[in-house]
């Protein structure tokens, strides 16, 4: 009986196989961009945990909740991006973390940054899905599919708000009302 002792070995042992979904084997090009792209999601949540410490500090708790519930979604994608690399024999790696911005001048530019990171995390994003496809990997790019419609629909809420945002920096205590509108 033969014993594999290593991860590396198991790995030679399936390259040969198909995966337990039936599908081929991640290319190492696409598992080394999965596993860049697992890094953003975790670093984004951690910007934006940061964020929601940064309100609550000035007591804006509704604020703070929205952006801890981003964090957390962020979170969320970092694994379901892990869990995928798995299934397609792929080997995910938990990455380590960049201390995030924890101080803004305004309250607006918080916002500012959320927009730009939201279209920061599209492109990359995008940039997978065209990987995937000089790849000929169909199935990362319906697995990406997912993240491209929720990526417009999440640079859309960050505009939004940033807009919000923007227009209450006339008053400051304006953001208060902000503050009630988004933490419900
Ligand atoms: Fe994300």
């Amino acid at each position: 009986m033969v014993l594999i002792r290593s991860a590396a070995a198991v790995r030679r042992a399936l390259s040969t196989m198909t995966t337990a979904s039936g599908g081929s084997m991640l290319s190492p090009n696409m598992e080394k961009a999965l596993n860049a792209h697992v890094a953003e999601e975790f670093n984004a949540s951690a910007t934006y945990l940061s964020m929601s410490f940064y309100f609550k500090n000035f007591r804006l708790d509704g604020i703070a909740n929205f952006f801890e519930k981003e964090s957390l979604e962020e979170r969320t994608h970092a694994v379901t991006f892990m869990n995928y690399m798995v299934k397609r024999g792929g080997m995910p790696q938990v990455p380590s973390v960049k201390a995030p911005k924890a101080s803004w001048p305004k309250h607006v530019d918080v916002f500012a940054d959320a927009y730009e990171h939201e279209k920061s995390i599209s492109g990359k994003i995008q940039a997978l899905a065209e990987l995937a496809e000089k790849d000929g990997d169909k199935s990362t790019g319906v697995f990406l599919d997912e993240f491209i419609q929720m990526q417009i629909e999440e640079v859309a809420s960050a505009k939004k708000n940033l807009i919000i945002a923007h227009d209450y920096t006339v008053m400051p205590g304006l953001i208060r009302h902000l503050d009630d509108m988004i933490g419900k």
